[in-house]
């Protein structure tokens, strides 16, 4: 890798030893995959992945006290993905018991954070780029971020430029304030090298098309057209109708970015690049991949069921991975209440967990639905469902959710939109699960 005066100092210790390391560990990173050169990161914030105070991981802390005590910090303020745990959402005395175990260094890390450069204590959520959050990009910005769901949103939606980076190596970035120039850094690397033609006779579920592009494309980037049909040609957050465009792709690509490896995608008439290039972003003899609802069903219907007993009742219902936006929050709550009036229930069952940014649930807070919501049993909560599932204890709970992250990287069981409707407030039959399982 060619480097600057300034970057071939700093990796010979004129800032430092410690500063060298982390220079040293992006050269690896980079010429590992092929990067020619360094380029400044030029997006306002940072955003970590690693929120999390696992007490296994006693490397990372050491690393971060390394860090701190050399004075290394990021020359960005960051952002930080939504935390593990939340006393709002139910756990019983051995789950409780077991979180406090496995999550200890909760506070020691995030205090470890505050003084790297956490941006606030309400940092905490994947959606960092919702505008009550504030961390959002601007088109060309480069990022050194590794959150998928942000990563592809970021790429996506908003123009800028990031690599699917891997946890520390994103902060490493942060603080040297470049990055090695590679794949979704580079015109080349963003040029689509799938053609999805959307031919769906309804809207497709985001969350079932993002998966079924993820699946095919895994890591390549696909450009997908006939989707503009179904949600407008606006992705300006200051409309109703751009809001609700951008929503649905962040849903979309986080399930592409984890049923598959997707880290940028193109939408036909709609996304930044896919508008200013339009088929010249496509890669020669891009092969096409069709859907239509019939194959979007089939993606579904292959979904395993895990759990020991598929009839079993859900337990929890988890609705937010990645976080919901403020006009989610509002659609859900329309939506829960119509369906409990619909059958004169007054509570949800099971248990559902709204996930929202911690900024976003204090705007929701300040809105009538809120109490509604509450009212309905539901709990609102700024946690990662992820997070909350992945240990031996929950992973044995029935858990339903409409987010096919979760499905992916838990023992969830993933139903559509419409489904989660049915099944909490009973307006599908008893709402047991296996009812509405088609
Ligand atoms: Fe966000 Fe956690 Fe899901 S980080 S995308 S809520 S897995």
């Amino acid at each position: 890798m060619k480097l600057t005066k300034e970057e071939a100092g700093i990796l010979a210790g004129e800032k430092g030893e410690v500063m060298a390391r982390v220079m040293k560990t992006l050269v690896m990173y980079g010429e590992t995959f092929g990067a020619e050169k360094m380029v400044p990161v030029t997006g306002a914030s940072g955003h970590l992945v690693t929120s999390f105070g696992l007490s296994v991981m006693k490397p990372l802390y050491a690393l971060m006290d390394t860090l701190i005590r050399a004075g290394v910090f990021s020359s960005q303020k960051f952002t930080v993905d939504p935390r593990p745990l939340d006393i709002n959402v139910p756990v019983n005395l051995a789950q409780k018991i077991f979180f406090g175990i496995m999550y200890s260094k909760q506070a020691a890390y995030e205090e470890q954070l505050r003084r790297l450069g956490l941006v606030n204590d309400d940092g905490f959520t994947c959606t960092c780029y919702m505008g009550e959050v504030g961390n959002i990009p601007q088109k060309g910005d480069v990022l050194s971020w590794a959150e998928s769901s942000a990563v592809v949103y970021a790429n996506s939606v908003l123009g800028a430029r990031c690599n699917r980076n891997s946890g520390i190596i994103e902060l490493f970035g942060s603080i040297a304030g470049r990055v090695p120039c590679f794949g979704l850094l580079t015109d080349e690397g963003r040029r689509a090298a799938w053609i999805i033609e959307v031919r769906t006779k309804q809207k497709p579920e985001a969350q079932l098309l993002g998966s079924a592009v993820g699946m095919k494309v895994m890591e390549a980037v696909p450009f997908i057209r006939g989707l503009d049909q179904w949600i407008g040609r606006d992705l300006n957050r200051n409309t109703e109708a751009g809001r609700a465009a951008a929503d649905y792709l962040k849903d979309m690509g986080a399930a592409a970015a984890s049923n598959g490896a997707v880290g940028l995608y193109h939408v036909e008439n709609l996304t930044p690049e896919a508008k200013a290039l339009c088929s010249r972003l496509i890669l020669k003899k891009a092969p096409v991949y069709v859907i239509d609802d019939a194959e979007l069903e089939r993606v579904k219907r292959n979904y395993p069921c895990i759990w020991k007993d598929p009839a079993a009742e859900p337990k929890l219902c988890f609705v937010g991975c990645p976080h919901l936006s403020l006009d989610q929050l509002k659609a859900w709550t329309a939506g829960v209440l119509s369906g409990l009036e619909r059958t004169g229930r007054r509570k949800l069952s099971p248990v559902t967990v709204f996930t929202a940014a911690p900024a976003v649930l204090k705007e929701f807070r300040r809105l009538p639905e809120a109490e509604k919501l509450r009212k309905a049993g539901a709990v609102v909560s700024d946690i990662c469902p992820l997070m909350y599932m992945n240990n031996p204890l929950c992973g044995k709970m029935p858990v339903i959710t409409n987010s096919n992250k979760l499905r992916t990287y838990t023992s969830s069981r993933y139903y559509t939109d419409d489904e989660i409707i049915a099944i909490i407030t009973g307006s599908g039959g008893t709402g047991s699960a296996a009812e509405v399982e088609r």
